[in-house]
């Protein structure tokens, strides 16, 4: 029987978003090591994941993908150990292509058992498959093969597919034997870039759940290119949305604020609950929008986001939030404030920013209770 490999959304980091094809195994390393040393391990982030350039261009003389000679001396196996000895997890990265995406290295279309062989011989535990230099062949042909390939291994492989959403894999990935479908094109850090993507997750919910999960890529959390206003609400939308959590800024030197933004415990629970339900919008007001999400406690998750360019008042009720109860607590979870109420939402939300609550329905009412006749029958 197959191990459950993403019962929930994946966490950790990748390379591809800071530094493209300029990786090393020190990089990698350094990374493995920062995982730990900055909290974020113990925050939930697993994956050490390579992303595209780490391999000669040409195969071996078996056939086999060989690691760069300089960039990657010792090798894969010698980096899944390190990466393993910290108890971190390690990702690879090929195209269902002849080529990946940067052409500097070869694709696993048609070698699709020996390269799926020679990952679980180095010990990987995710497999990132590109959508590059395909031929034009079927997509759902070309990803169900190297599914198929993974599971002879025997080697428990998180399997994300990366075809950038252009044949609906949300409708296909599990079958194919992903656990996550990217479901557009790259993320660049940049607010139109992330509002963009974001958009495109509408109506996607439904088909995500443990171990099938929509991809709307790897964040940029700490790049540089938005405010840190903005990376938080990046993340807490991400967090909203059940998408994988990989991280694309360098660890080794993190400022305080980035870090408080990627161990939030409280937005990455958003993420991480259980029951992998995927949040929705449930209000479009043009510039301000509200989000939610139902959490397995019976508690609701709210964002309430402001695309505007000025500060705006945003409110969502209870109901709004799929909640009925007479009172709620309520926590800021930027701001760790809590409250109570008898049902609505308010806050005043940053230009490009995002508040984010968890509202629980109180046990006991918190506001004058009617009598306890005037329930219908079976109110909980
Ligand atoms: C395209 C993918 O969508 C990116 O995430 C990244 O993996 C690059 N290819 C690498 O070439």
């Amino acid at each position: 029987v197959a191990q459950s490999t993403a019962q929930t959304p994946p966490m950790g980091w990748n390379s591809w978003n800071k530094f493209g094809c300029d990786i090393d195994e020190n990089l990698i390393r350094e990374t493995a090591d920062a995982l730990v040393s900055s909290g974020l391990e113990d925050a939930g982030y697993q994956y050490v994941n390579i992303d595209d350039c780490w391999a000669e261009q040409n195969r071996n003389a078996e056939g086999r993908f060989e690691p760069n000679h300089e960039r990657f001396p010792h090798g894969i196996k010698a980096l899944a150990d390190y990466v393993h000895g910290k108890g971190l997890k390690l990702g690879i990265y090929t195209s269902a292509g002849t080529m990946t995406c940067a052409n500097t290295m070869p694709g696993a279309l048609d070698h699709e058992d020996v390269d799926a062989q020679t990952f679980a011989d180095w010990g990987v535990d995710y497999l990132k498959y590109d959508n590059c230099n395909n031929q034009d062949r079927p997509a759902v042909e070309r990803y169900r093969k190297m599914g198929d390939a993974i599971k002879k291994t025997g080697r428990p492989m998180v399997y994300a597919l990366c075809e950038w959403g252009e044949n609906q894999p949300w409708l296909w990935g599990r079958d194919a034997g992903a656990q996550l479908w990217r479901t557009t094109g790259d993320i660049s850090d940049n607010w139109a870039s992330m509002t963009e993507i974001l958009d495109r997750q509408v109506g996607l919910e439904k088909y995500a759940g443990p171990d099938g999960w929509n991809d709307p890529d790897m964040l940029e959390v700490g790049n540089g290119g938005m405010s840190d206003t903005e990376y938080r609400a990046h993340f807490s939308l991400w967090a909203l949305l059940n998408a994988p959590l990989l991280a694309g800024n360098d660890l080794r030197s993190m400022p305080p604020e980035t870090t408080a933004i990627l161990e939030n415990k409280d937005i990455v629970a958003l993420d991480q609950d259980w029951a992998g339900v995927q949040g929705h919008r449930v209000r479009d007001d043009g510039d301000t929008e509200v989000w939610t999400k139902p959490m397995s406690d019976g508690s609701a998750a709210a964002v309430l986001f402001n695309r505007g360019n000025s500060a705006a008042t945003i409110t969502a009720t209870a109901a709004e939030l799929g909640l009925s109860s007479s009172g709620y607590r309520v926590r800021d979870l930027w701001s760790g404030a809590e409250t109570e109420t008898t049902g609505t939402l308010e806050a005043n939300v940053p230009s490009h920013g995002a508040a984010v609550f968890r509202v629980w329905p109180a046990t006991a009412p918190v506001a004058a209770a009617p009598a306890s006749s005037s329930y219908p029958a079976g109110h909980g």
